[in-house]
């Protein structure tokens, strides 16, 4: 896994000056790069503090100095020893949604004589975790979970993960427009209830361009994640464009069975099996380029197609015309979806054109509990 430094520090600070441009608090969701060094340079670009998934990479960004971590998960009670022990070290809040597991983290906090900072979530049309957003269920909800003793309600929170599956750059706008007034009217009316909102908090990439701008009288911080890499998804999606995606992976062609066939050392375990999705439906695995160093001019090879993956390769189709591949030749895939390919190695190699600056340790890889 390569990672282009230039682009990367690129990006953190195009989407940092979006948020800042807003006056939106940026929290970047770490599940990318898993990596402490990448947090640090977002924080350093002026981050307020990060997310994470699971309390299993939490304690990696925590035990490398970092000292606000959210958790926008529906984090369960029969963690609170790590909770309390987190919270020692750092500020940490999570996501609630459900009224027992609500009633669950305030017995636990109670009996340790301990506050945990919560938001609530709200579906704004993912479906997949949170509250219905319809005022007359919701306040109740956010009442009930305000006056539980050992939780501080911090607010309400969503993720437009509904965005991925957008058709044109209107529809994005349009879903980002749609979450802007849905929690914008929630939190008016829950505020006009006497429920304390201190956070409006929403975050993805795909439609990030739409909802930061919008989102300016609304949202208190925006959580995108994928942004810091970007991929051939969210090339798909209008939200990056091919020079802008840092990461790749080198990989060598192994076999040549046939002339409409190479094989590439990097199946499902280097470049993941998620398709790509985005407004026009691309074929394969990821974008195969022939040139080895990244460059604003280097376009992918059409006639190379990642039609299947194995575990360990990577099946080509390769189209009339193509210049020939032989076994130890190099090429660079950059990869459907960047999450995932980050989770499937211990370190990355950060580059800058033709130069190795420095392995990129992803410490929080395979952290999931
Ligand atoms: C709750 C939540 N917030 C924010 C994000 C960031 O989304 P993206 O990677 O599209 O920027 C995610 C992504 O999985 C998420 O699940």
């Amino acid at each position: 896994m390569l990672v282009e430094r230039p682009r990367l520090v690129a990006n953190i600070r195009r989407m940092q000056r979006l948020a800042d441009d807003a006056g939106v608090a940026l929290r970047p969701h770490a599940k990318t790069h898993k990596s402490p060094l990448v947090a640090h340079l977002q924080l350093g670009a002026g981050a307020t503090g990060i997310c994470c998934a699971k309390l299993g990479e939490a304690e990696v960004f925590v035990d490398a100095g970092i000292g606000d971590v959210r958790l926008p998960y529906p984090l369960q009670p029969v963690h609170a020893a790590r909770l309390l022990a987190l919270q020692a070290k750092a500020r940490v809040s999570f996501i609630v949604d459900h009224l027992d597991v609500a009633r669950g983290w305030s017995e636990a906090m109670r009996a340790a004589g301990a506050t945990a900072d919560v938001l609530v979530k709200i579906d704004v049309g993912f479906h997949r975790c949170g509250i219905s957003p319809d005022p007359a269920a919701a306040v109740p909800f956010l009442r009930a979970v305000a006056a539980l003793p050992g939780l501080r309600l911090r607010g309400i929170l969503s993720h437009a993960g509904h965005a991925y599956h957008a058709h044109s750059d209107d529809e994005l706008r349009q879903m980002a427009k749609a979450e802007v007034a849905t929690m914008g009217a929630l939190a008016h009316e829950a505020r006009a209830a006497g429920v304390v909102i201190d956070e409006v908090s929403a975050g993805a990439t795909p439609p990030a361009r739409h909802s930061v701008p919008a989102g300016r009288d609304t949202f208190t911080e925006y959580r995108p994640g994928n942004y810091v890499y970007f991929d051939r998804t969210m090339v798909g999606l209008g939200a990056a464009l091919r020079r802008d995606c840092a990461l790749s992976v080198l990989a060598t062609v192994v076999s040549a069975p046939a002339a409409d066939r190479v094989i590439l050392d990097c199946g499902s375990k280097s470049l993941a099996a998620d398709g790509a999705r985005g407004f026009a439906a691309a074929p394969g695995h990821g974008d195969v380029y022939r040139a080895l160093v990244a460059s604003a001019e280097a376009d992918p090879d059409p006639h190379l197609i990642v039609e299947r993956l194995s575990e360990e390769h990577a099946t080509v189709r390769v189209a009339d015309g193509a210049a020939p591949l032989k076994p130890g030749d190099r090429v660079r895939v950059v990869p459907n979806h960047a999450c995932v390919v980050s989770n499937l190695t211990d370190a990355a190699w950060l580059v800058e054109g033709p130069d190795v600056i420095e392995p990129l340790p992803i410490a929080a890889r395979g952290r999931t509990a």
